[in-house]
């Protein structure tokens, strides 16, 4: 399964006690309240499986889909909606999970988009933050692991829609890039 080209960045172990303290943090912060996590398919579907299983406030769930246009490992820039959201969420506590701010195209789109949309607050929780790829500027609420600028697969997270099933986060090889160019 090409698992040489893969280097463990952060094991099972550490993403479970991180993800525990988020939602601790998460449920603390929303305390009294029913937030709506809205999900960013594909890559949030395991971080945010383990997320609300970890909180102890009541929530309540729905997905987006983006698509962010360029090759499998870079971006253009540009950002469309795939999928929307089932509802309306004017008045509604809303929590964007995603799995990596990476330049921060996607996510700043999304908070503008769903921005507008009355929420009566929108915050973001992402597992892991590239802060050396941004090209432009921002700041999620919640952030699981800052990590420095190498390609990462797993957790949910894919190198051609490959890789999300695996259950640590993974540095994939340069040479795992030849081969498959
Ligand atoms: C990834 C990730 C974020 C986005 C972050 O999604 O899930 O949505 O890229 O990159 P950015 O900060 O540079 O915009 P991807 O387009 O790979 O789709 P996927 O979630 O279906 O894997």
């Amino acid at each position: 399964m090409g698992q040489d080209k893969l280097e463990v960045l952060l094991s099972r172990s550490v993403i479970e006690r991180r993800v525990w303290e988020l939602a601790a943090q998460i449920s603390r912060d929303y305390e009294g309240e029913e937030p709506l996590l809205v999900g960013v398919l594909k890559g949030s579907f395991v971080f945010l499986a383990d997320l609300v299983r970890n909180l102890s406030v009541p929530c309540r769930l729905d997905f987006v889909q983006v698509a962010s246009y360029g090759s499998a490992t870079k971006t253009c820039g540009e950002v469309a909606m795939v999928k929307d959201l089932g509802g309306p969420i004017c008045g509604c506590h809303v929590l964007i999970v995603e799995d990596i701010v990476d330049t921060g195209l996607t996510l700043s789109w999304l908070v503008k988009l769903l921005g507008s949309r009355q929420p009566a607050s929108l915050r973001v929780c992402a597992l892991l933050d590239k802060k050396d790829r941004r090209v432009v500027p921002f700041e999620a609420d919640y952030v699981g692991f800052p990590i420095p600028d190498r390609f990462v697969v797993g957790y949910g997270l894919d190198y051609g829609e490959k890789y999300r099933f695996l259950p640590e986060v993974c540095v994939l090889r340069e040479a795992a890039f030849q081969e498959d160019i």
